[in-house]
């Protein structure tokens, strides 16, 4: 099963995609963590992307359909994958519709996380991550099991994204309207769209998301 998640930044994709791939066995694809590696790493890729990230933009279509294209291609993402920021722009989602069908592969379903723009402040402002795997954290909605300890890694240091600043959501939040809202009548136009409540509690959002994907695989 090869999966999109699509939403605004906050709206909870990277917080499903975890738990949509651990219990389906996909592989997690998310251009964020990706990008972040690579300005952490200090690569040509992370050198050009980190201004851009810092201001909110998106990085050039040609840098992250590259990126994709080659993890794509990597054995493990075989038996299915969930694409988490990724395609964000029109010329993203033809270029992946491109690649899949070269590969004799398809997207079998697009999930769009509908979440309020108030709520979306609100989340980015109280999210902080492990600086070790990057695993995702809320002050209150989202703790993790044991406090100051990382459930996904165990790691104890934590760290507030230098996007996740209010005058970087609003740019962020700007981009994902011009570039990336156009997505969703992309999809529903192939058939592929499938919207849920961001709004509710994760645990909520997860078993509409896990009802959508029941459907896909019932005979
Ligand atoms: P990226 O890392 O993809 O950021 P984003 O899309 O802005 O999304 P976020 O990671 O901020 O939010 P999320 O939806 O994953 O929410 P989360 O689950 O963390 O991209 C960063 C930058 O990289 C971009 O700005 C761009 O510059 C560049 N980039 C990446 N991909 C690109 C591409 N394809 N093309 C060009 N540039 C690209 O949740 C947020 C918080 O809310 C957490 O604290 C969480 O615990 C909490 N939360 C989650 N769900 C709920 C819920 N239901 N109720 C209450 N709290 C919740």
């Amino acid at each position: 099963m090869n999966l999109i998640l699509l939403g605004p930044p906050g709206a909870g994709k990277g917080t499903q995609a975890e738990g949509i791939a651990k219990k389906r066995g996909l592989i997690q694809l998310s251009t964020g963590d990706m990008l972040r590696q690579a300005v952490k790493a200090g690569t040509p890729v992370g050198q050009e992307a980190s201004v851009i990230m810092e201001a909110g933009g998106l990085v050039p279509d040609h840098v992250v359909i590259k990126i994709i294209a080659e993890r794509i291609a990597l054995p493990d993402c075989a038996e299915g994958f969930i694409l988490d920021g990724f395609p964000r722009t029109l010329k993203q989602a033809a270029a992946l519709d491109e690649l899949l069908t070269s590969q004799g592969k398809k997207i079998d379903a697009v999930i769009e996380l509908k979440v309020n723009d108030a709520a979306l402040i609100d989340r980015i402002s109280g999210r902080y991550v492990c600086a070790n795997c990057g695993a995702s954290y809320h002050d209150t909605s989202c703790k993790p099991k044991v406090e100051g300890v990382c459930d996904r890694c165990g790691g104890k240091d934590f760290i507030r994204r230098p996007d996740d600043n209010p005058e970087t959501v609003k740019n962020r939040l700007m981009a994902y309207y011009r570039e990336t809202a156009p997505l969703i009548g992309y999809y529903f136009a192939k058939g592929k769209l499938h919207s849920v409540d961001g709004m509710a509690p994760i645990a909520d959002v997860a078993a509409q998301v896990d009802g959508v994907l029941n459907t896909l695989a019932a005979p």
